[in-house]
């Protein structure tokens, strides 16, 4: 469908069948706010309208068939947002829309080194009439509450009257709607030359949310002088030009928007602040406000591109994931976090999951400053009352915290049962998140500032979640849902009792470490949070006596108590038409399969790879690899990251193609609904910790590298302590430069080194035994 090229997405013709994907494909955002890539002119055929932005959300009232105590009252959306890129054309009086005018050539480009939707098209108009439309848009990623697009319109085979109309759009719904209603109302509208602007709040409801209130001020420039009329009709604020063209010629609108939000400023303010916003955009000028942009990308491409020579499609599929990642979150705000669908669709609300845990924070941690992660951390920080909250709602006591599976404001919004009660290991995500963090950058500081205080309400889940088992003496976890959503109410998942167990365990070195560093503030957080000695000897009693299932006969970890009673199918056995088997087989049918939705023991054997022997995750991965089917976008990854590990390097690489281009060419077939935002890291690291190896452990940094066939070199940056180092990697030669900073502990292969800024390193590459 797309054109293979390294920096650019590129669609050549128009099918409208396949419209709801580009909208995804080509979304443009900014961290702060982003869009689907809906057309500027009308369109009559299938669309799905999407402007979003970042915590900008409405708590929608739950709809289940039946109540269950515990469920959370509502959904908090991202929702959409009012809109200001429409510009409607009519030629000689008649509509322009794209879904019924002949076109005759379409073009389509997201050209991701710049970050910008541009399109150019030529259109027939019924009475003969030929246009050509040419329109480039972005979102500002240096004034993130700027948006601008630049329009022309040329006659190309005969002068016309032209009227084109540029407006604000306030009436806007969400198709996910529990109720079908509309999440706005309307505040004010003015719409005078100059001073065109809206502002909406968010409906009110009986929830302990905020409203939330936005202005949207337009401001049109004109190439030539033309006779403007304004209007407001049912809440569209518009602007009217009237023009002829004459053969050949043509004339361009630039359109400047701002969207401030109550997120940043009073209410009272809003309006003002929108219109001084938009005024001070058109005076810097579409170009410069396009050129500071571009320079913003170009720093960010610095940081966070993998260059792969040799093969296109690859290389494009990776720029796209990263550009996907980098216009999703900035990390500059930490009430804000990654969605699964970032800005670009509907699904999952656009709130946070235990994605960005698990799968997105080692992008960030390793492309971006410091405090990006770090306000990734805080996010969760900042939730830990309402973790609490949430743990008291289903009976926890004393502090205990369960971090929500889905959520905005730290409230569990996520309404099945068997998730919200039962899939509870995404607590020892948010935990080892914590971890990595202060691995990776030895901020120690923020364990006893924030990061223990998170630590504690977590342990003390656990240690309430756990019962001593009367037959065999040891603590197990019943009733939970591992990552594998194929299988619910399970007893002792694996990877749920092994997390529980390394959060417990790490949470009490992270004690005794501040009693030793930073006694004194250690002890007012423990007097703060009442916490008691006795609780550190009853969580040393369950991390030492933690049920672990294992099965003696095959040599392997259990996935959960019992999963080896299950009929003893492989992939293999699946014909293919029965895949994915989501779509094809009834929801019990999948419970009572052996069939693994996505990584769960592997996922435990990724982030506890250096507990493990290789040979243990050899087995293991060959034993589950045969059962899953990764019907979720998180899985190929990480498999291939433990397939790389382990040196299978061909399924490494079958793995990694599955991620990396998974939107691009619409394996799913659900690309139309939005991007695979939280997954796209996935490709990331199945590249730097899959191909290179790269390992993190305390105070040192490894690589273990090796090529994909078919690939001529590869390369990528990070940033770590303060020095930036870059790898190549090529068939015989690996070399590394750092460019900043000093790295004391590097190793590669089984190799140490010390690089200071400016040196380079060149070595062989080993070939794995
Ligand atoms: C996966 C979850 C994930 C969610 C959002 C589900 O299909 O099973 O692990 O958190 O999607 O990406």
């Amino acid at each position: 469908m797309f054109v293979e090229n390294e920096w650019k997405i590129i669609e050549n013709d128009f099918n409208k069948d396949r419209h709801m994907i580009a909208e995804s494909v080509f979304s443009i955002g900014n961290g702060h706010m982003g869009q689907r890539a809906n057309f500027e002119e009308a369109y009559s055929g299938k669309t799905l309208q999407g402007n979003y932005i970042g915590g900008v959300f409405f708590p929608d009232k739950t709809r289940v068939g039946w109540w269950k105590n515990g469920y959370p009252d509502y959904f908090a959306k991202v929702i959409n947002a009012p809109t200001w890129i429409g510009i409607h054309t009519w030629v000689n009086g008649n509509l322009l829309d794209l879904a019924a005018v002949k076109i005759s050539s379409f073009e389509r480009i997201l050209d991701m080194k710049q970050g910008i939707l541009s399109k150019k098209c030529n259109v027939e108009m019924p009475d003969g009439t030929q246009i050509c439309i040419s329109s480039e848009r972005f979102v500002s990623m240096v004034d993130v509450e700027i948006g601008a697009i630049k329009y022309s319109l040329t006659a190309k085979n005969k002068g016309c009257n032209i009227t084109l109309k540029s407006f604000i759009q306030s009436k806007v719904f969400n198709q996910d709607s529990n109720y079908n209603e509309c999440f706005w109302e309307s505040i004010s509208g003015r719409s005078n030359k100059n001073e065109i602007v809206a502002v909406d709040k968010t409906k009110k409801t009986v929830f302990d949310v905020p409203q939330f209130t936005i202005a949207t001020a337009i401001r049109n420039k004109y190439s030539q002088k033309v006779a403007t009329t304004n209007e407001i009709e049912e809440l569209q604020l518009s602007e009217t030009a009237n023009l002829s063209l004459q053969e050949g010629e043509t004339f361009t609108l630039e359109k400047y928007a701002a969207q401030v939000s109550s997120m940043n400023y009073k209410d009272e303010e809003l309006e003002q602040t929108a219109l001084q916003r938009v005024t001070a955009a058109e005076a810097k000028g579409f170009d410069s406000l396009l050129a500071e942009h571009a320079n913003k990308w170009a720093e960010k491409w610095k940081q966070s591109d993998i260059v792969i020579s040799g093969d296109v499609k690859a290389q494009q599929g990776i720029r796209f994931n990263i550009f996907q990642l980098q216009q999703t979150y900035t990390g500059d705000d930490s009430r804000l976090n990654i969605g699964p669908k970032g800005f670009t669709g509907e699904k999952y609300g656009g709130v946070t999951y235990w994605d960005t845990e698990a799968f997105c924070f080692p992008f960030y941690l390793s492309t971006s400053p410091e405090a990006v992660s770090r306000n990734l951390l805080l996010y969760r920080y900042k939730q830990l009352p309402r973790a609490i909250k949430n743990g008291e709602k289903l009976g926890f006591t004393k502090g205990a915290a369960l971090y929500p599976m889905v959520t905005m404001t730290g409230d569990e919004c996520h309404n099945e049962w068997e998730i919200t009660f039962e899939e509870i290991h995404r607590n020892g995500a948010i935990a080892h998140a914590i971890y990595d963090y202060v691995t990776y950058t030895g901020d120690k500081a923020y364990l006893v500032d924030y990061g223990l205080e998170v630590l504690i309400g977590i342990s003390r889940f656990w240690s309430q979640r756990v019962i001593l088992s009367p037959i065999k003496r040891k603590y197990m976890i019943l009733g939970v849902t591992g990552p594998n959503e194929y299988e619910n109410n399970v007893s002792n998942n694996w990877y749920t009792n092994y997390f529980a167990q390394w959060c417990l365990k790490y949470t009490l070195e992270t004690i005794s470490w501040a009693k030793r560093v930073a006694n004194e503030q250690y002890q007012e957080l423990a007097k703060r949070i009442s916490f008691e000695e006795l609780e550190i000897s009853r969580w040393s009693d369950i991390a030492q006596n933690m049920y672990l299932p294992t099965d003696e006969k095959f040599g392997i970890i259990l996935q959960q108590d019992g999963y080896l009673d299950k009929e003893p199918l492989t992939v293999a056995n699946l014909p293919a038409d029965q895949r994915p088997i989501n779509q094809h087989w009834s929801w019990d049918r999948i419970l009572r399969s052996p069939y693994i939705k996505q990584a769960d023991v592997v996922q435990g054997l990724y982030v506890f790879e250096s507990d493990f022997q290789e040979e243990t995750i050899k087995k293991n991965f060959d034993f589950y690899e045969a059962r899953c089917v990764h019907e979720s976008s998180l899985s190929p990854c990480i498999h291939s990251v433990v397939a790389s590990k382990i040196g299978n390097e061909e399924k490494a690489y079958e793995l990694y193609l599955r991620t990396a281009r998974l939107d691009l060419d619409d394996y799913n077939k659900e690309a139309h609904e939005g991007l695979h935002i939280t997954s796209m890291s996935g490709s990331w690291l199945a590249i730097v910790k899959g191909f290179a190896g790269m390992r993190v452990a305390q105070n040192s940094i490894s690589f273990n590298p090796y090529i994909p066939k078919g690939w001529k070199s590869y390369s990528f940056s990070i940033n770590y302590r303060n020095a930036v180092l870059t790898m190549t990697v090529s068939s015989k030669k690996i070399e590394i430069s750092l460019s900043n900073g000093f790295i004391s502990n590097l190793r590669v292969f089984d190799e140490e080194y010390q690089m200071k800024a400016g040196e380079k390193l060149l070595i062989d590459i080993k070939k794995k035994k």
